[in-house]
Parts: structure tokens; C-alpha cells; sequence
């Protein structure tokens, strides 16, 4: 398996591949869709798929194109989380957002351009695989699992409950929910579809489910931690907006000691999920652990 610095620059390399060719009238669409994906970010989605299925013994190549519609869906709702309906930021990635550089109007069409782009891809790579069913069937099943998770019962639920839970009196129910769709969801989705493409047998996919859950439910608690104790300037957005929100959060439901803790304790969780496989799989446990302690 190669480190994530080298599945990042992987990625990194291939990062406009999806976006259209348009003609002058259009060409816009194409320029803030690309702003927004090319300003930075730490591509853990698009990594975990990658990482997922070279360690089933899958073809990375074939994985890229998922890959990078990950990161197309998850900058997506990046881009549509900060606008002023949404959590109103300025900074997202270090620059300014989306909605500030190209206008509201645009910043929504090029979050719908990016979901556009990536479905055009998950659904188009099937069809490369007509002769080989078996091949066909892994393919289909990648493609399902993103944009399933990615859509109305996954990662757009949990925004849903996250915009409606402001100002609510919040639970431990409805922030474990919040966190488990508007996060987990897309950090589930390409660890599942990457050992799918590699045809994983179902033990493994429920390990590494567990896992994942467990890493996506870890990343919002220190997302929410950041937005309390972190530095802008490192993180590359603002802070300090879920109080200001009145957000429902971890922290803010059972406080920063309580979210430290149960960071940990999803961390090992994670980890401990993953032991079966031994050394093989320590490139999880290493970036569960990294994950951890990431102030960025
Ligand atoms: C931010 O995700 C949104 C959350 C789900 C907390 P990341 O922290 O992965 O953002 P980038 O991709 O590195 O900018
Ligand atoms: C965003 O959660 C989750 C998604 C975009 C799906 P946050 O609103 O906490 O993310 P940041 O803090 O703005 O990155
Ligand atoms: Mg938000
Ligand atoms: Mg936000
Ligand atoms: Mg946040």
C-alpha cells in the first residue's frame, strides 16, 4: 500500500479530470467549480477509496474515477454549506468561498455542476464493463453506495437535521444522527465502495463499516472541538460559528471534556474494529490515530 501523501498527490494530479469542456457562454460554470476543488483540502474521502481498494487487491485505476467524484460531491456540499442560507462563511480552504468570489447564483450551480459531474461518472464507468457481468456488478454496486450515501437518506439528511436543529434544544440522539449523515455518511461511502470494486467478501465490509462509521462520527466531534479551540488561520475557515449558530453538536450538548473523551473512544473503536487483519491493515489504524490528533 502507498502512504496517503502519495494517494493524495494521486489524486491531486487527476483533480479537473471530470470537469466539462464548455463554450464561452458556460465557461464560468467550469472556473468556480474548479476554484473550489483546486484551493485545497486534505482529501481524506477520495484516499480512503483509493487505500480501501488496493488493500482488497483492486486496481487503483479503475477506482480513481470514484475517487474523484468523492471529493467532486464532497466539495459539493462544502461549496452549499457556507452559503448565507446555510452556515454563511466567508473562508473555506484558506480563500474565500465559493459564493464570494463567483456570487451566490453561481456558487449554487457549481455545487449542482459538481453532484452533476460525479454522477456522470459513478454511473458512466459501469458501462465500460458490459463483457465482464461479474466486473459490471462491482462497479454498479461502488456506484450505488456513493451516491446513495451521499443523497436523501445520507449525508443531505444530515445536513437537514443540522440547518433544522438550530436554536433547537438539542439531544445526544439527534447530534449522534447529525454527525452519522452529514459526516459519517461520506467517509462511509469510500471505504465501502473501495473494497466493493476490489469484490471484498462481506466480513470485510462489515469490519471496515464499523471502522468507518466510527472515523467519520471521530472527524465531526473534532471538527465541532476546532470550531471551539481551533486556530482560522490553520484550519483555513472560521471559527467560533456553531456557538454563534446555537448548533447541535457534541460539544455543545455534553462539553469539550465529554467530546475529547469520545473522540478517543471512537478512535480505538475504529482501530479495534480493523484487528482481525492485523499489520495489513495498519494504514487505517495509523490515520484513525492521525486523525485524532489533526488540527487542520
Ligand atoms: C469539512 O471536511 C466538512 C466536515 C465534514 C467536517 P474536511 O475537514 O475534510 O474538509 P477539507 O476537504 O479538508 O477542506
Ligand atoms: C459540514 O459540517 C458537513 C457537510 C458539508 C456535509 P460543518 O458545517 O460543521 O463543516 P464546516 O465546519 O463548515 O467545515
Ligand atoms: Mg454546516
Ligand atoms: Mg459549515
Ligand atoms: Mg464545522
Amino acid at each position: 500500500m502507498r502512504s496517503f501523501e502519495e494517494y493524495r498527490s494521486l489524486i491531486n494530479s487527476h483533480l479537473t479530470d471530470l470537469l466539462p469542456d464548455l463554450p464561452d457562454e458556460s465557461e464560468v460554470l467550469r472556473e468556480a467549480m474548479a476554484y473550489s476543488l483546486e484551493v485545497g483540502g486534505k482529501r481524506l474521502r477520495p484516499v480512503l477509496l483509493l487505500a480501501a481498494c488496493e488493500f482488497a487487491g483492486g486496481d487503483t485505476e479503475e477506482a480513481l474515477p470514484y475517487a474523484l467524484a468523492l471529493e467532486y460531491i464532497h466539495t459539493y456540499s462544502l461549496i452549499h454549506d457556507d452559503l448565507p442560507a446555510m452556515d454563511n462563511d466567508d473562508l473555506r480552504r484558506g480563500r474565500p468561498t465559493n459564493h464570494k468570489v463567483y456570487g451566490e447564483a453561481m456558487a449554487i450551480l457549481a455545487g449542482d455542476g459538481l453532484l452533476s459531474s460525479a454522477a456522470e461518472t459513478v454511473t458512466g464507468e459501469p458501462l465500460k464493463y458490459r463483457d465482464d457481468p461479474e466486473a459490471m456488478y462491482c462497479h454498479v454496486r461502488a456506484a450505488h453506495e456513493i451516491m446513495s450515501r451521499a443523497g436523501t437518506s445520507g449525508m443531505i439528511a444530515g445536513q437537514t437535521a443540522d440547518v433544522t436543529g438550530e436554536n433547537r434544544k438539542a439531544t445526544a440522539d439527534l447530534v449522534r444522527y447529525i454527525e452519522e449523515h452529514k459526516t459519517a455518511d461520506l467517509i462511509t461511502a469510500p471505504v465501502r465502495a473501495g473494497l466493493m470494486l476490489a469484490g471484498s467478501d462481506d466480513v470485510t465490509l462489515g469490519a471496515f463499516t464499523v471502522y468507518a462509521k466510527d472515523l467519520g462520527i471521530a472527524f465531526q466531534i473534532l471538527d465541532d472541538i476546532l470550531d471551539f479551540e481551533g486556530d482560522a488561520e490553520i484550519l483555513g475557515k472560521s471559527t467560533g460559528k456553531d456557538l454563534a449558530q446555537d448548533k447541535c453538536n457534541y460539544v455543545c450538548v455534553h462539553g469539550m471534556e465529554a467530546a475529547k473523551k469520545e473522540l478517543h473512544r471512537l478512535t480505538e473503536e475504529a482501530c479495534g474494529a480493523l484487528a482481525a487483519f492485523g499489520d495489513a491493515a495498519s494504514f487505517f489504524g495509523d490515520l484513525a490515530l492521525q486523525l485524532e490528533s489533526r488540527n487542520s
